[in-house]
């Protein structure tokens, strides 16, 4: 069979180091014989690990900050010029939030703090398809994704004001992927993923017990950043072409579930010792 993404060029946002979700799709698109520009804020480009990354996968990096429209024309200016063609795909795999960070409780939010991670995690996607749209950047066909948690749809409390920022992000993936369809019949969605040890993910309070108990929950268990990397890269491919305006859940069922066998048995247990 030949590479999913063979003569594809694309831009992939958000390889901080090789945890990230970013760095896991730069490999397997590489793998798929896709051409890609790498680019993240420039304060994360002081960390150098995504050099690594760009030797390993042969791209270029340009660096923008996802929320300055200066930046990003830049960077779609230039990754046409690089490749001489139009782009096939685009990957948005951004998310910060200064409350989360600093530990602001949800009913105490500080609102500068929520504006700039809601920028950052939200606004910055449709930042990124306006700037695609207006330079005519994207080929016909092309597919943009971002990445998006559950947190969206149902309560977790210390998922804090990144709920609210994905809830928006995922209303501009069928707000914008109108427009993109009807002008150049580019896809837009977002991918729900499982909780994953990240830098992003690990931010949040309680994770690790979090992460537990999704593994716990999910008849699958949890998908793992290499998991979700290759459903990323189907939606990039020719298969996917009628893929729009959804948001897609890669959790290992765990979204459906009320409740699992194994959840209910550590209650069980609990009881039993109570
Ligand atoms: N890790 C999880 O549990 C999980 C679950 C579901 C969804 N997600 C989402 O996946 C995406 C990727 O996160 P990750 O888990 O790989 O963590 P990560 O920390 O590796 O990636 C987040 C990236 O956002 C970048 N970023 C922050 N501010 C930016 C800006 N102004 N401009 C450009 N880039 C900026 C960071 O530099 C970093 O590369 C995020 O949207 C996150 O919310 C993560």
């Amino acid at each position: 069979m030949s590479a999913l993404l063979s003569g594809k060029v694309g831009i992939i946002f958000g390889a901080l180091d090789e945890n990230s979700i970013a760095w896991k799709v730069a490999e397997q698109a590489h793998a798929q014989g896709a051409k890609f520009v790498l680019t993240n804020a420039p304060v994360a480009m002081r960390m150098g690990a995504i050099q690594q990354l760009a030797e390993k996968t042969g791209s270029e990096i340009i660096p923008a900050d996802a929320t300055s429209m200066e930046d990003l024309e830049n960077l779609f200016t230039k990754a046409v010029e690089i490749f001489g063609q139009p782009l096939d795909f685009v990957l948005h795999s951004i998310g910060m939030s200064v409350n989360v960070r600093k530990g602001k409780h949800y009913t105490d939010l500080n609102y500068d703090w929520l504006t700039k991670g809601w920028d950052v995690s939200a606004v910055s996607f449709h930042k990124t398809l306006q700037t695609a749209f207006k330079l005519d950047a994207m080929a016909e066909w092309g597919s943009v994704v971002a990445l998006t948690y559950m947190a969206a749809q149902r309560t977790f409390p210390d998922y804090n004001d990144m709920a609210d920022n994905k809830a928006y992000l995922e209303s501009i993936a069928r707000s914008f992927g109108y427009h993109y369809g009807v002008k150049k019949k580019v896809r837009v969605n977002t991918i729900s993923q499982s909780p994953t040890p990240t830098t992003a993910g690990s931010g949040v309070k309680g994770f690790d017990g979090f992460i537990s108990y999704a593994e716990k929950l999910s008849p699958l268990g949890n998908a793992t950043a290499d998991d979700c990397a290759g459903y990323v890269i189907s939606l990039f491919s020719d298969l996917t072409r009628k893929v729009t305006m959804q948001n897609l859940f890669h959790d290992g069922g765990f979204s459906s579930v009320g409740v699992s066998d194994a959840v209910m048995q550590a209650f069980v247990d609990g009881s039993k010792e109570s």
